[in-house]
C-alpha cells in the first residue's frame, strides 16, 4: 500500500495541498498518496492518533492547530522551536517530530523565485502572530541590516523583540514611527488581506525598487499589495510561492527528494 500524508485542519476544504502535493510525488515518482483531514475543534490529537494507526506518515497542519501540533510533538527542529508553531508533522516509530516549513518557504521563493537578495537589506515584517513568529528566524539567517515588526497590538511585537534579541537585529517598531521610514522589502504577515482590510502603514515606507510580498495567496490584488502599487511600487508578490516552496520542504522531509517547484506554482497561478 502507498505511503499516507494529509493535511489536517479546520476548515480545510479550500486547501491546495492535496494538489501540490500530487503533483510532487507524480514528478519524483514517489509511491504515496495524500488527503485532506478536517478535525473537529478540541479532537487534533484524537484525529492525529487515528490517522497514525491506520499508517499515516506525515501531516501539514493548517489552521487553528499549528500550535497544538507544536505541544503534541515528542521533539522540534530548532525553526518550529523558534516558531512555537509547526505546520509539518513526521510519525516516527514512537516519537512524533514537529518542524516549520514556512519560513523556510518564504526565504526561498523571496531569494530563488523572485531573485531578492535579503542581506544588508531593511526588511519590514507587519503582524506579530503565528505567521509572522514562523518567518523570523529563517529571514534573519540571511543578515538583513534591521528587521523591523510592526504590529497593531504593540506588546505582541517588543515580545518578538524580546525573544529573538539574541540572534539578531529584530526591532519593535510602532506604526505611527514607520513615518520617514523606508524599507528594502515590506511583508504583511497579518491576516488583514483575508477580511480586505489594510493594516495602518505610512505611505512612505515603500522605495520605487522595494518588493511588497504579502503572505497571502490566491490573490494578487489584496488591499495591502494594492497600497504598494499606488506607492508606486512595481515588485510585488502573494504569498502562492512561499506556499508550494513550504510544501517542497514539508516533501522533501518525509521523503528524503527535493520536488521542483516552478511548474507547481504556474500551475496554481493559472488556476487562480
Ligand atoms: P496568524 O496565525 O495567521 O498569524 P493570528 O495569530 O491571529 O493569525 O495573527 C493575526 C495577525 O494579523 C496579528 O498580528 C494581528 O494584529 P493584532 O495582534 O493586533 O491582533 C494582525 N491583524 C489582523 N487584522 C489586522 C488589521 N486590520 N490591521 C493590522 N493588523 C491586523
Amino acid at each position: 500500500m502507498s505511503d499516507y500524508y494529509a493535511v489536517i485542519g479546520n476548515p480545510v476544504a479550500h486547501s491546495k495541498s492535496p494538489l501540490i502535493h500530487g503533483e510532487f510525488s507524480r514528478q519524483t515518482g514517489q509511491d504515496m498518496r495524500y488527503e485532506k483531514i478536517l478535525a473537529p475543534i478540541g479532537e487534533f490529537p484524537t484525529v492525529v492518533t487515528e490517522f497514525r494507526q491506520h499508517g499515516g506518515k506525515g501531516l501539514n497542519v493548517t489552521v487553528p492547530f499549528k500550535l497544538e501540533a507544536f505541544r503534541i510533538s515528542t521533539h522540534h527542529t530548532e525553526r518550529a522551536d523558534a516558531a512555537r508553531a509547526v505546520n509539518t508533522l513526521v510519525l516516527e516509530d514512537e516519537a512524533i517530530l514537529g518542524d516549520n516549513t514556512d519560513g523556510a518557504g518564504l526565504v526561498r521563493d523571496i531569494t530563488a523565485n523572485l531573485k531578492f537578495s535579503l542581506t544588508g537589506k531593511r526588511v519590514l515584517l507587519i503582524g506579530a502572530g503565528g505567521a509572522a513568529r514562523g518567518v523570523i528566524m529563517p529571514l534573519l539567517e540571511y543578515e538583513p541590516s534591521i528587521l523591523a515588526v510592526a504590529n497593531r497590538t504593540q506588546e505582541k511585537a517588543y515580545e518578538l523583540q524580546q525573544r529573538f534579541s539574541s540572534s539578531g537585529n529584530v526591532v519593535a517598531i510602532d506604526y505611527a514611527d514607520l513615518h520617514g521610514e523606508q524599507f528594502d522589502l515590506v511583508i504583511n504577515a497579518t491576516s488583514a488581506s483575508l477580511n480586505g482590510e489594510l493594516p495602518p502603514l505610512p505611505a512612505g515606507v515603500f522605495a520605487a525598487e522595494s518588493l511588497a510580498y504579502d503572505m497571502m495567496y490566491g490573490n494578487r490584488d489584496t488591499p495591502f499589495l494594492q497600497f504598494a502599487a499606488l506607492q508606486g511600487v512595481t515588485h510585488f508578490s502573494d504569498g502562492v510561492g512561499m506556499l508550494v516552496e513550504q510544501a517542497a520542504e514539508s516533501f522533501f522531509l518525509w521523503r528524503g527528494v527535493r520536488p521542483r517547484t516552478d511548474t507547481v506554482i504556474e500551475m496554481l497561478r493559472s488556476h487562480a
